[in-house]
């Protein structure tokens, strides 16, 4: 555990379709550990889902009230925190992550090919970037991202194929 205080034990990074919050809930079965996603934070702060921000007020305001939220969660939460796909984009949260690693903490990039995160991100609306061609569009954004997805993490695991509860195995079994 990091020795400055309350934090989580456990950050998941990645993109969309990577199963973070699942993966997260199996993490959270598996180790005792309780489990928080700052998707939810920022839908709960706002009072409305993160579609609705995007559309209402843009992302640049979902993007602060995600900073916001992953500050806020790396301070008070123990035990394992999901972050949203984007939010490793901003520098004061690669800041925060990499404070947080030095600290003892571990980061784990859930990576995950196009045709295993498709079936789980191409069939709603919930994801304003992937709205239009949401294939197309989550590989652009894999490949713009994977570098930072790579720099803040301590911890690869290709979930290709595997189950939440066997990802979170192998999670355990690195830690
Ligand atoms: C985003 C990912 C979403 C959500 C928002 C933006 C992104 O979270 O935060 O739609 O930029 O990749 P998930 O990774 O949980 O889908």
């Amino acid at each position: 555990h990091p020795p400055t205080g309350p934090g989580p034990l456990l950050v998941l990074v990645g993109p969309p379709g990577a199963g973070k919050s699942t993966v997260a809930s199996a993490l959270g079965v598996r180790c005792g550990l309780a489990v928080r996603d700052t998707d939810s934070d920022v839908e709960r702060r706002a009072g409305k889902p993160i579609s609705a921000i995007f559309v209402d007020d843009g992302e640049p305001a979902f993007r602060a009230l995600e900073r916001a939220a992953v500050a806020d969660a790396l301070a008070e939460h123990d035990g394992v925190l999901a972050l949203g796909g984007g939010a490793v984009l901003d520098a004061t949260t690669q800041e925060l992550l990499a404070g947080y690693r030095d600290a003892g903490g571990t980061v784990v990039f859930l990576d995950v090919s196009l045709a295993h995160a498709a079936p789980r991100v191409g069939f709603n609306q919930s994801r304003p970037l992937l709205l239009g061609n949401p294939r197309a569009q989550w590989q652009a954004l894999m490949d713009a991202r994977r570098p930072v997805y790579e720099a803040v993490a301590s911890m690869r695991v290709s979930t290709d194929g595997l189950r939440p509860a066997a990802v979170a195995e192998l999670i355990h079994d690195q830690l």
